[in-house]
């Protein structure tokens, strides 16, 4: 880890879009004393479709920006990336970096009586094959099923997230996966949280539906809790900057700064009051 890390910098979050806000909103919930700075690579989404190299590049030169920022921690708050790119960023940073995936598996593994658990998820996180490999060092026994589920990302950027489209197309997606008696769902995209009340309806009350981005919170308070990197307590008083003020959220995108604004402001719970464009291809990724 890099010495004398400030406790109080900011945890850095990034994601593909607007999706990994769901991540975020979680982490403001549980840490509500931790500077934000937030990244939406807004320019050059969706990841879901996109090659491992591809997400490999994006994800180092995000980090890059981040690191510009001084931020204490990483969190990869899109699972396509944390599939393809938490390994090898992990490996790279001497800050903490946390991925989406293994929150979501563990709780699923905890969630399962029967052990047949489901996953959706983009192609890119469905192809990877990553859950089924962190659900499967945890149990061989796990039978896990996985589905692709493309039309959700669109429909949830679309504000449809209670139609009867949606619906529809839930019922097809999901369709293999209630033959197959799954008794735990990994909503395995940032988008799907978003889709939970409609996902309930789906699937019926017996089913578990994981979020992984409530898991993540909870996971990185304890990472930040253990590395003592928890931002002192705003409560208290004290010399240390930063006490006594609120938290800090910065957002930015590599597009359209207007249109995340809106659509952060519909699911956050406090206005955005500034999102700022930036370019990332300045940054080089390196490591
Ligand atoms: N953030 C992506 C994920 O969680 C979904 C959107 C995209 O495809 O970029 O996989």
């Amino acid at each position: 880890m890099a010495d004398g890390m400030d406790r109080n910098a900011p945890i850095g979050v990034f994601d593909s879009g607007i999706g990994g806000l769901t991540v975020a909103r979680e982490i403001m919930r549980q840490m509500p004393d931790e500077n934000i700075v937030y990244f939406g690579d807004t320019a050059r989404v969706p990841y879901g479709n996109k090659s491992k190299a591809t997400i490999l590049r994006f994800s180092r030169q995000i980090v890059s920006f981040l690191r510009t920022k001084q931020v204490k921690a990483i969190v990869i708050a899109c699972n396509t990336a944390s599939a393809h790119a938490l390994e090898a960023i992990e490996k790279e940073q001497d800050i903490p970096v946390l991925g989406v995936i293994k929150a979501g598996a563990y709780t699923a593994a905890r969630a399962t009586a029967n052990g047949r658990i489901g996953v959706i998820a983009t192609r890119g996180t469905i192809d990877s094959g990553v859950y089924e490999q962190v659900l499967r060092d945890l149990n061989p026994g796990f039978q896990i099923f996985g589905k692709a589920c493309p039309l959700f990302v669109p429909l949830v950027e679309e504000g449809l997230t209670h139609d009867f489209i949606t619906e529809e197309i839930a019922r097809r997606y999901v369709k293999d996966l209630q033959y197959k008696g799954i008794d735990t769902l990994i909503l395995g995209c940032t988008h799907y949280p978003l889709l939970r009340t409609l996902l309930r309806k789906v699937m019926g009350e017996e089913v578990a539906l994981v979020n992984p981005a409530y898991e993540t919170a909870v996971e990185l308070k304890a990472l930040l809790t253990q590395k003592g990197l928890c931002h002192a307590p705003r409560m208290l008083s004290g010399a240390e900057e930063g006490l006594g003020a609120p938290a800090s959220y910065r957002f930015y995108v590599s597009d359209l700064a207007a249109q995340f604004q809106e659509f952060a402001n519909s699911i956050l719970p406090y206005d955005v009051a500034g999102t700022e464009q930036i370019d990332i291809e300045e940054y080089g990724g390196s490591h």
